[in-house]
């Protein structure tokens, strides 16, 4: 078959191929192919010559216009890195009411504060830091160690009974176990720790408990009960307990002691973060807050 053959029907040359009497048409590529073709390929040059496009060894060809989206990430990013250093800084160095008095600070906080909470202190005294059973709540105005802010910076720096060289101690004696007190004692005194916050309890009683408490609680509890937060000794007259405050659980507390123990965070906490969770536990504490 030769080359020149045309198909009777469209008027165009073949191919020359024929496979069992079919034959191939040399139809020509449509010329709004071409136009796509040679519009894209322009395209690709002028994106080549004007944005970063093509590898090099140890670079790539930058584009006349100068544009880098790594730039403009890493300008936001420094931006960004800024602003929360800003705020960060701002709060390393105000103190603790100016932070609370400043709306944005005050804002910043309340928005970090809980996961930093939800983290580290949640699991021990409850996830609105409530407390529980041997754990204080830390939003009523019942304080072991005192708090102002100060006081609860301190605590949390070193803890207590923690592993810290300066951490607090606290040490409720096991009056019972160590055989100071007798049985019938610990009960006239936990009679009397009770009436110290209003119970009712028989004159004698209470007479023989008030004598026991002068001899082996007051130097710590004060004569009246009040407490003290240079030792982290609670007041007993207020209606806070942290071990319970029934018969039994009282009558626990002074038989066997008590020895909280608050880790040390320090070494685990930057000094800004637990100045943020000491403002954070004051605007949980709202306006009753020290
Ligand atoms: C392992 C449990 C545990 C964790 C975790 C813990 N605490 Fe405590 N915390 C305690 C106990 C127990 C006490 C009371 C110690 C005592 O009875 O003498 C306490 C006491 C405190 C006090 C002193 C309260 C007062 O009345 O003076 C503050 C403030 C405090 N915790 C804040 C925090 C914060 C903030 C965190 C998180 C960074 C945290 N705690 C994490 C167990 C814990
Ligand atoms: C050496 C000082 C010290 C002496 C003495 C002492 N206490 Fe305490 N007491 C503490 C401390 C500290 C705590 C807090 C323990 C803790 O939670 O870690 C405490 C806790 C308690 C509690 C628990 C309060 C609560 O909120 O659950 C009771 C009740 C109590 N003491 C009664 C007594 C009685 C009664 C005596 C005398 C028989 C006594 N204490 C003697 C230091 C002392």
């Amino acid at each position: 078959m030769s080359v020149k053959d045309r198909d009777p029907l469209t008027g165009h040359q073949t191919t020359g191929h024929e496979w069992d009497g079919i034959t191939e048409l040399n139809t020509r590529v449509p010329r709004a192919v071409w136009i796509a073709i040679i519009v894209t390929h322009l395209w690709a040059l002028a994106i080549w010559i004007l944005l970063p496009a093509w590898p090099l060894v140890s670079s790539y060809t930058g584009g006349l216009l100068g544009l880098d989206q790594q730039d403009e990430v890493e300008a936001e990013i420094l931006r960004a890195g800024l602003a929360r250093g800003d705020w960060l800084s701002a709060i390393d160095q105000l103190p603790v009411a100016e932070i609370r008095a400043d709306p944005e600070l005050a804002a910043r906080v309340a928005a970090t504060a809980p996961a930093l909470f939800g983290d580290n202190c949640a699991a021990c005294h409850g996830a609105q830091a409530t407390g529980g059973p041997g754990f204080p709540s830390l939003v009523d105005e019942a304080w072991l160690w005192g708090g102002d802010a100060e006081a609860v910076m301190e605590t949390l720096r070193v803890g207590i009974n923690a592993g810290h060289p300066d951490t607090r101690y606290a040490q409720m004696l096991a009056f019972g176990r160590d055989g100071i007190l007798s049985r019938g004692e610990i009960r006239s005194v936990t009679g009397y720790v009770q009436s110290l916050s209003g119970a009712e309890i028989a004159p004698d009683t209470r007479a023989a408990g008030s004598a026991i408490f002068a001899d082996n609680c007051a130097s710590c509890h004060g004569a009246e009960g009040r407490g003290n937060t240079d030792i982290g000794a609670p007041d007993l007259t207020d209606a806070f307990w942290i071990h319970g405050g029934d018969a039994t659980s009282i009558y626990r507390t002074i038989r066997d002691g008590r020895q909280g123990l608050m880790p040390a965070w320090e070494d685990r906490l930057s000094r800004t973060d637990r100045k943020m969770l000491t403002v954070y536990l004051q605007q949980l504490a709202g306006e009753g807050a020290p």
